[in-house]
Parts: structure tokens; C-alpha cells; sequence
């Protein structure tokens, strides 16, 4: 079996599914089907038990393990095949990060891409549902986006290729998706051919604006597994709502409207 490494990730195909190799192991995995995603998607087939992309929760080598453990974020991953879900490009559910409990603080979340080319959507959610601010970030292997609190955010596969990226986010964070759902899903998605497809439930909403890394302002160098693992404290600022501004005013003016 042949194992693929991309930056400290090793992993295998087996029967069409990612499977971690070598001495890296996660406390959880999942897989997302393509009939759990037909309510948020309209693009999705209802009937069809593909799967279209395929978590791992706090990933680890085992020698790390420990020290990641005690970290105040997580380092998980995701595999998205390039299928298209119907004529869309596929992407993840789509959800924002709140915290259990009557404050609900949203969390930030710090993407970095491992493989293949991601498309980093993100939107705030009003009522009707609305959209004030749309932005999509495309992203090569080895650049790290960083995601605001309070928005909602999902992952696009732009590529021919399996994607596979990792996140880091807070331990007390919870994904939430209720309002998403009663929404119908992302307010946009993108067609085969990149085209922009807007989501027909949403009454207002503007045209979707599609940056660089450098455009949105909030990208980082180091990749995170190894920062990580040299200082388990270097992304505690994720746990902290108000954070986010101070290190990516760029970004957080784009989102002045849904971070204050
Ligand atoms: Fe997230």
C-alpha cells in the first residue's frame, strides 16, 4: 500500500478512504456522506452514501501525543475528494465555532493546506437569512488561513486532487449549525467550472469577494503541527474571541460588521 506524506501527515488509501499511516493516530474520526450533506446543499444527491470528505480530531505522531494533549487547541484534519456533488465543486457543511454555555463566544479557526487547492469560504449570517460579507480565500499547500470568530466558514475543493488540510482550534469550541441549516447551507458554492452559484434561500446577499491569502490579510508562515508541537501555548490566542482583531486588523476590518 502505497503511504503519501504531506507535511507531518503520512497517510493511505484504502478502499477509496484515507487511512493514517505511520505513527500518527487521532482520538476521533468521521466521514461526511454525500445524502448528510443534501440539506445544506442543494447540489448534493439525497440518495447517494458517498463519502465526500473524512475528519481526524486531534491528531498526533504518538511521541507527541502527550504534549499536543495538553494543548489548548486542537490539531485535527481533513481529506475532501474531488468529486463534484452534482455540478458544484464539493465542500464541507459549513458551521461556526461557539462555546457551550450562556456566553456562546464564537472561536476563531486556523486552516493550513497540506495537499491540493483549497477555497476558504467564509460569510457572517443574518436574518432572512442575509449575507452582508462574502469572501472566498483560495489557498495552495503550505499557506495557513486564519478564519474570525463568529463566521461561518466552509472548505472547497478547487483542485483534481484529494484536498487534505488541518485546523487548529480551541478545545472548549463546539461546531454549531443550527441557523446553517434552517438557511439551506452556505449562502454560495462554486460550479465546476469556479463559476459562483448563490444559494437561492438567502434574500440579500452581495457578490462573493474572492481574495488571495495576502488580500485577506490573515495567513501565517509556520506550518502548524510543527509550531504547535515547539510551544503547545503558541495558538491559546484562539481561545480568546477578542484576539483575532489584534493580530489580523486586515481581516477583521473585511468582517467589521460580525466582529466587534
Ligand atoms: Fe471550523
Amino acid at each position: 500500500m502505497v503511504v503519501t506524506s504531506v507535511g507531518p501527515v503520512s497517510f493511505q488509501i484504502r478502499r477509496g478512504a484515507p487511512v493514517l499511516a505511520g505513527d500518527m493516530v487521532a482520538a476521533s474520526h468521521g466521514v461526511r456522506r454525500e445524502r448528510e450533506l443534501a440539506a445544506v446543499n442543494a447540489a448534493a444527491d439525497p440518495s447517494s452514501g458517498r463519502a465526500v470528505y473524512w475528519t481526524f480530531g486531534d491528531v498526533a505522531r504518538r511521541g507527541d501525543r502527550k504534549r499536543l494533549l495538553d494543548a489548548p487547541v486542537t490539531y485535527d484534519l481533513t481529506f475532501m475528494s474531488p468529486r463534484t456533488l452534482g455540478q458544484q465543486l464539493p465542500r464541507t457543511h459549513g458551521h461556526v465555532h461557539a462555546s457551550e454555555g450562556p456566553d456562546g463566544a464564537g472561536f476563531a479557526e486556523v486552516y493550513e493546506v497540506l495537499s491540493g487547492r483549497a477555497g476558504f469560504l467564509m460569510h457572517d449570517l443574518g436574518p432572512g437569512p442575509s449575507v452582508s460579507l462574502g469572501v472566498l480565500v483560495n489557498a495552495e499547500p503550505g499557506d495557513v488561513v486564519a478564519v474570525p470568530p463568529d463566521v461561518y466558514h466552509a472548505t472547497l475543493n478547487l483542485g483534481p486532487t484529494m484536498l487534505v488540510v488541518a485546523d487548529l482550534v480551541c478545545r472548549r469550541a463546539t461546531d454549531v449549525y443550527v441557523a446553517l441549516r434552517a438557511a439551506g447551507g452556505m449562502a454560495y458554492g462554486l460550479d465546476a467550472a469556479g463559476r459562483v452559484a448563490v444559494n437561492p434561500r438567502y434574500h440579500r446577499l452581495p457578490p462573493l469577494q474572492r481574495l488571495s491569502v495576502e488580500e485577506w490579510g490573515a495567513g501565517m508562515k509556520d506550518g502548524l503541527y510543527e509550531r504547535l508541537l515547539m510551544d503547545p501555548g503558541a495558538f491559546e490566542w484562539l481561545c480568546h474571541r477578542a484576539a483575532f482583531a489584534t493580530r489580523f486588523p486586515k481581516a477583521a476590518r473585511w468582517v467589521g460588521s460580525v466582529v466587534d
